[in-house]
């Protein structure tokens, strides 16, 4: 197993993948490199000896590494042109591009061996991502459980087929923007009847917060803990009547669905 994690860009899921892989007892004996194309200083991120900056490119090819690439996908082909020789055949690739699928990080950086593609969503810069993992077929069953591991310690992950990663990109990774504009839109509603907006938007986001732990926490349907707080001719079946005569669930399921379909066509043209 390799016992070398390089984190190529540090930028936003870069910086989280360092965090989570720092806090993980999983990965407690693992050297970790990072690297960067361009002249950024990395000098804030080297907190503890076994974390330094891997600067000759050559050292792709000399050691199994296990890769996380987290440039943005337009920066592939520079970033393979930029280790001038091919990836230690013993490597892994774990790849969080968006839209990126595994044949194409396969091409583009020649790499035969094991890859992993990872979807991430932001909730990984505060160890909150829900993330789902498909793998090609050479990725041995210890490599796959170390991607997992990887993961796991930025948030909750999962296994799914590749062809699902468009819909995982509709739903968790576009999610959070739809879950951001239910805050402002509650913030909104409780500032029109005459709250003031921190306190509303303090009211929004903490109810966001623990519906979502309830649900996770408790394993229940949503439906019934929705049916738990819903009183006989109360406040909430009323606004709940309200919400389906205008067709909330319905605009969620759409939301999913035109997002997917966007993910293939943005996949599609980059390939
Ligand atoms: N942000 C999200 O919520 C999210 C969720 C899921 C997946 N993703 C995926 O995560 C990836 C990274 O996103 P991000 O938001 O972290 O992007 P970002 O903040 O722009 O970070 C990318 C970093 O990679 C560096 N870089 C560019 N080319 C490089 C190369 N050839 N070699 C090494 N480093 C290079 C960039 O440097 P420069 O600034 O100099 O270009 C930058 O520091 C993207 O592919 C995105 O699709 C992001």
């Amino acid at each position: 197993m390799n016992q070398v994690v390089v984190i190529v860009g540090m930028g936003n899921m870069g910086r989280a993948m360092l965090k989570g892989l720092n806090s993980s007892e999983d990965f407690k004996g693992y050297n970790i490199f990072l690297y960067e194309a361009r002249n950024h200083s990395l000098e804030d991120y080297l907190t503890e000896s076994r974390i330094s900056i891997l600067k000759d490119p050559d050292d792709f090819s000399s050691k199994p590494f296990t890769i996380v690439l987290c440039i943005k996908p337009h920066d592939l082909i520079a970033f393979a042109n930029s280790i001038n020789s091919l990836i230690h055949k013993d490597s892994l690739i774990i790849s969080i591009l968006a839209g990126t699928s595994l044949a194409t990080i396969a091409e583009q950086t020649k790499h035969k061996g094991a890859i992993v593609r990872a979807m991430p969503n932001i909730g990984a810069t505060i160890g909150q991502a829900a993330t789902v993992l498909c793998a090609n077929k050479v990725c041995s069953a210890g490599l796959k459980d170390q991607a997992f591991n990887l993961f796991e310690s930025v948030g909750d992950a999962f296994w799914a087929k590749e062809e699902q990663l468009d819909t995982v990109t509709g739903l968790s990774g576009s999610g959070p923007a739809y879950i951001y504009m239910v805050i402002e839109a509650l913030t909104d509603g409780g500032v029109k009847m005459g709250l003031a907006r921190d306190l509303a938007r303090a009211l929004a986001t903490q109810t966001v917060l623990g519906a979502a732990s309830l649900v996770k926490s408790t394993g229940l349907h949503p439906a019934i803990l929705k049916d738990q707080v819903t009183t006989p001719a109360g406040t909430t079946i009323s606004a709940l009547h309200e919400l389906e005569e205008r067709g909330l669930r319905s605009m969620f399921v759409s939301a999913v669905e035109i997002a997917t379909e966007r993910s293939k066509i943005l996949g599609s043209t980059k390939s």
